[in-house]
């Protein structure tokens, strides 16, 4: 037979291994099986094989599952691998599965089914982050934390405005996972090499058996396109970096005693018995350097890529594979470790006001007031320059300042109460309202925006 010929021709030499993707395969093992079933049943469904050959030869895809990926006889890939032990179950009439198919779109497909599975998992661990997040906004609406800008103090606000920050933004992970999602969702198969096939197939119906929303119609496009696969390997590594900020914010605030990890999060030291590092959110911040190269990868491996099938494609796969997955566990550590933290209410109130951070609403005060902001802005800075604690300012600096360049005492033109309330971080978040601000009455919308989505999601 002429297969079995070209075969022995193909199989030896130093090149085997390197052209095998056998190995890497057993991600698709179970995807290549249903595969097969419903392109075999597709083919006794249009009369192209006969019954009994299809039904010997879904026993034999049945019995090879069983037996598993390590199982398999040599080849160089999985659907090589499983096509040979079809025939060594069934005989020469197994060789019939692989009418009107070729491994190009059959790769296609088995990528597709096996990644939309795990898109979502990935697309479950942004959810459950959603909450851990939501839960803490719950906790902590009234939590006064200092708020940085240059890593510098700015303005205090609080744990829920923080919280709600990631949560809107892994929101906007979800989203793109879910988009990248409908475009996996097409079926390649029956495209064959690329260029169609003589036989009567039935594409949409082995799309509705494989489940898929409908089929990627082009043949060539079929077989060759990978831009779902760039397409998701980039939502997952925009999703990692959200993370990585989110990480890095919490290695700060531990830094500082505002968060306290749980141990389970925590790492120690082999020297230092003090320790306890927050090794987990380090690993966390990583991961995005791993998604950003695998997406620098599969971009620079497809880029310049001909029509149609180049074995190029079997080394993209495996970026995705190891984006995804590091992507999810990330994405589990980060939620687990923001549900289990403790956060020191009395650390962050104690630093909310550090650095003047109550500078703006002093100014925007005297600006509601009637003085221009800007010169608003100077008398604040003035009264911060001029004072004994360089830097920041009290009522009688402030008073001062007006004097110097009002030529008026400050009472004149704004109730020193009010002044005294804008010094007060706690009072300083309470007048910042405006929607999506830390105030609690402009979080309580934020969080039930956020449970909202969350249950549509
Ligand atoms: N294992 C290959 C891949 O992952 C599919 C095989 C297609 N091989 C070929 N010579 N056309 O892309």
């Amino acid at each position: 037979e002429s297969g079995v010929v070209r075969r022995d021709r193909f199989s030896g030499g130093p090149a085997r291994s390197f052209l095998s993707s056998l190995a890497a395969d057993e991600r698709i093992f179970e995807a290549d099986l249903e595969v097969d079933r419903a392109h075999t049943l597709m083919l006794a469904e249009q009369g192209i094989i006969d019954e009994e050959t299809a039904g010997s030869i879904l026993t034999a895809l049945d019995a090879i599952e069983v037996a598993g990926h390590d199982s398999l006889p040599d080849g160089e890939d999985v659907h090589e691998a499983i096509e040979t032990a079809v025939i060594e179950r069934v005989g020469a009439d197994g060789g019939k599965m692989h009418t009107a198919r070729s491994r190009n779109d059959e790769v296609a497909t088995c990528i597709r089914y096996r990644l939309r599975e795990d898109v979502l998992d990935a697309i479950e661990t942004t959810l459950a982050l959603r909450g851990s997040l939501l839960d803490v906004a719950d906790t902590h609406a009234e939590t006064i934390m200092p708020g940085y800008t240059h890593l510098q103090p700015a303005q205090p606000t609080t744990v829920a405005h923080w919280a709600l920050s990631y949560e809107g933004a892994v929101r906007r992970d979800t989203e793109r996972l879910l988009e990248a999602y409908a475009r996996i969702n097409e079926s390649p198969l029956g495209g064959a090499a690329f260029a169609g096939t003589t036989f009567d197939i039935d594409r949409e119906f082995t799309a509705s058996l494989l489940g898929f929303d409908g089929v990627v119609v082009n043949s060539m496009d079929a077989a060759s396109s990978r831009d779902f696969l760039l397409e998701t390997t980039q939502a997952l590594s925009t999703h990692a970096t959200t993370l990585s900020g989110l990480a890095e914010d919490l290695i700060i605030f531990a830094n500082r005693g505002f968060v306290s990890l749980a141990d389970d999060y925590s790492s120690t030291s082999s020297i230092m018995p003090q320790k306890k590092n927050p090794d987990t959110l380090e690993l966390v911040r990583a991961v995005a350097g791993d998604a950003a190269g695998n997406v620098q990868g599969l971009t620079t491996t497809l880029k310049g890529l001909p029509r149609a099938y180049n074995r190029d494609l079997q080394r993209a796969t495996t970026h995705a594979w190891e984006t995804v997955d590091a992507a999810v566990e990330a994405s589990e550590i980060a939620a687990g470790a923001i549900a289990t933290a403790e956060w020191n209410a009395d650390a962050l109130a104690a630093e909310a006001g550090a650095g003047f951070s109550t500078a703006t609403g002093v100014a925007d005060l005297l600006a509601a007031n009637g003085l221009p902001f800007r010169t608003a802005h100077e008398l604040v800075a003035t009264a911060a320059e001029n004072s004994a604690e360089h830097g920041s300012a009290d009522y009688d600096a402030l008073d001062a300042a007006a004097e110097d360049i009002l030529g008026e005492p400050l009472e004149s033109h704004v109730d020193p109460d009010a002044v005294v309330d804008a010094l007060d971080p706690a009072e300083s978040v309470a007048s910042r309202n405006s929607q999506g601000g830390p105030a609690p009455e402009a979080t309580t919308p934020q969080l039930e925006s956020g449970h909202d989505a969350l249950g549509a999601d």
